[in-house]
């Protein structure tokens, strides 16, 4: 494999209401780091994955993932930009293509892994999975009344994994200013052309109750 992943998973959870730190709130059963660690680990180019834990859990998260796939756990920071930032500060020499992936993506299928971490290998620096936008978009004021209606044709929504030659994330983290909520934003900002490609219904973010209610569906009917 020449692919690192840094999954970011050291946030709370605030938007999916009371209890542990997110990425340990349970699927099926199983925190959704674990579900998550494991698909990316049936990716076939993935050789190192480095997860960003809550400060409190590293050694907890280490021991959960011990029987999942190996890993390297660091302790994550206060925004997720900070998170991967701890991450892939400790990727070891060798893979020259880094993932970073949401703990909270927890079941992104590994072909989703595998496509993102193949256009990279084909010669872009930075590329985004993304869906096309299905509801209707309008801009609205401070007094939610409509500005206008946005064209939806030239939007899209934006998942992870995000993928980049190692040496363009490394410098766009290096130079990166006011926490940003993915980093293809940090590479724009660098002047880096960022290739978007068909991201998957099954890597959606679990951010909401309706979102877990989502994923335990999924889960239950075999993804
Ligand atoms: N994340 C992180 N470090 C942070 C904040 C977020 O590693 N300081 C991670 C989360 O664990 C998650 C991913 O970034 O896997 C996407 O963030 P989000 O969905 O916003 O998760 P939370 O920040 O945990 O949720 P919320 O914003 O509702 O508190
Ligand atoms: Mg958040």
């Amino acid at each position: 494999g020449d692919v690192a992943v840094l999954v970011p998973a050291a946030g709370a959870g605030v938007r999916l209401g009371p209890g542990a730190p997110k990425a340990l709130r349970l699927l099926g059963g199983e925190p959704l780091l674990v579900h998550a660690v494991r698909r990316i680990a049936a990716a076939p180019s993935v050789h190192t994955i480095v997860v960003a834990a809550p400060a409190a859990e590293v050694d907890a998260v280490r021991e959960l993932l011990a029987p999942v796939a190996p890993v390297v756990v660091v302790p994550g920071g206060a925004e997720r930009q900070a998170s991967v930032a701890a991450a892939l500060a400790v990727v070891p020499p060798g893979p020259q293509i880094v993932l970073v992936h949401d703990a909270a993506r927890a079941l992104t299928p590994p072909e989703l892994v595998e496509s993102v971490a193949a256009a990279v290998r084909a010669g872009d620096d930075a590329v985004i999975p993304v869906l096309p936008v299905v509801d209707t978009v309008k801009e609205v004021g401070a007094d939610e009344v409509v500005l206008g209606t946005v064209d939806r044709s030239a939007l899209r929504a934006v998942q992870t994994p995000q993928g980049f030659r190692r040496a363009v994330l490394t410098a766009a983290h290096a130079a990166a200013g006011d926490p940003l909520t993915d980093d293809a934003g940090l590479v724009e900002k660098q002047g880096v052309p960022v290739r978007c490609v068909p991201g998957s219904e099954y890597a959606l973010k679990v951010t909401r109750p309706f979102d877990l209610a989502l994923a335990e569906h999924l889960l239950a009917t075999g993804h």
